[in-house]
């Protein structure tokens, strides 16, 4: 190198140092939109910041995440569309609006499907799982990984609920999602699919009696404030995605997708370990709280699963049946 290039170099690094700027700070970062629906306190806000802090680690701060907590960006069927088409880079989804993009996503949204979160996380972390989050290569996005919400439970207003009889007529929402829909219209209930950003107030103006989600959301989001009644009912396990926009995915270098792919394998394990948490002591709090809180019993969730086994014919229609009854055989 000439005397002349050396010294530049070392007078550009000494201004820099003077400015009270790194290296690091002084290269261009590339902004990463995330968006989800929860607040940074929760299971996907815990999994932004664990998948934020992999990233910058591995890049040396390459990318500057900007978080959009609590739906900031809109419901999650318009976040995932604003990763289509390139105007957000990343997001943490439930399977609400998934199926709507990748149907073969649905399958892991039938109820009772699932025994417990072990079994669950096997799925998706096995080649069934991967199968599906491939085909989001097809449609706009790149899925990185599974996430978890844990198993979905009905709170209302109106009653307590030990039979299916308990949830006849009653006005609960669902997530944008068929095959939850149809569960609890063979229920005999009175599902309206809704978006989550107009959930809580329409439970407080009561349009809706009732909504299900997961003890990491209702413990999260203080769903005791608006709803009396929680039934440990388990209907449903609720899968989450961690996904990338496919035009940002695609001008990242190997490097790059390297350490995303890293941070998004770390934020499951951060995710899951909030779930695994909040499934041991959820219920307290809410008890604490003043929810009135039951669990199903074993003859009770019998019951239920009796109760939507007509819905199976149209999820065995939809989803091929060795399809599901290799995930009910899987270990
Ligand atoms: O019920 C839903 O829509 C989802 O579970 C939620 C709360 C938005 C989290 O993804």
């Amino acid at each position: 190198m000439s005397k002349l290039l050396s010294s530049s170099l070392l007078c550009g690094a000494a201004t820099l140092a003077g400015l009270g700027l790194g290296a690091t700070a002084a290269l261009a970062q590339t902004e990463v939109k995330i968006g989800y629906a929860l607040a940074p306190e929760s299971h996907y806000g815990v999994a932004a910041a664990k998948w934020e802090e992999v990233v910058e680690a591995e890049t040396g701060g390459a990318f500057e995440f900007k978080h959009f907590p609590s739906s900031g960006l809109g419901g999650e069927r318009e976040v995932i569309e604003g990763l289509q088409i390139g105007t957000i880079e990343a997001t943490i989804v439930s399977s609400g609006t998934l199926s709507n993009f990748v149907p073969e996503t649905g399958v892991f949204d039938i109820p009772f499907l699932f025994r417990d979160l072990g079994h669950a996380r096997a799925v998706l972390d096995g080649p069934i799982g991967e199968e599906i989050l491939v085909k989001f290569d097809d449609v706009g996005l790149h899925a990185l990984a599974w996430g978890e919400q844990g198993f979905r439970h009905i709170t209302n207003n109106r009653n307590q609920i030990a039979s299916p009889g308990d949830v006849e007529g009653l006005k609960i929402r669902t997530m944008e999602n068929p095959v939850h829909l149809k569960a609890f219209e063979t229920l005999g209930a009175a599902p309206t699919p809704m978006a989550w950003p107009e959930v809580i107030s329409s439970l407080q103006q009561g349009v809706i009696d009732g909504q299900e989600n997961p003890l990491s959301v209702i413990v999260s989001v203080k769903l005791d404030e608006v709803q009396k009644y929680l039934t440990l009912s388990g209907h449903v396990y609720s899968p989450a995605m961690l996904l990338v926009s496919k035009s940002f995915w695609e001008g990242l270098s190997d490097a790059d997708k390297a350490a995303f792919e890293k941070g998004a394998a770390e934020a499951v394990v951060a995710m899951r370990g909030f779930v695994d948490d909040v499934e041991e002591d959820g219920v307290a709090t809410l008890k604490e709280r003043g929810m009135d809180v039951a669990a199903l019993s074993a003859e009770q969730k019998v019951a239920f699963q009796e109760a939507v086994q007509p819905a199976y014919e149209s999820y065995y229609e939809q989803y091929d049946k060795a399809l599901i009854d290799s995930i009910i055989a899987t270990e």
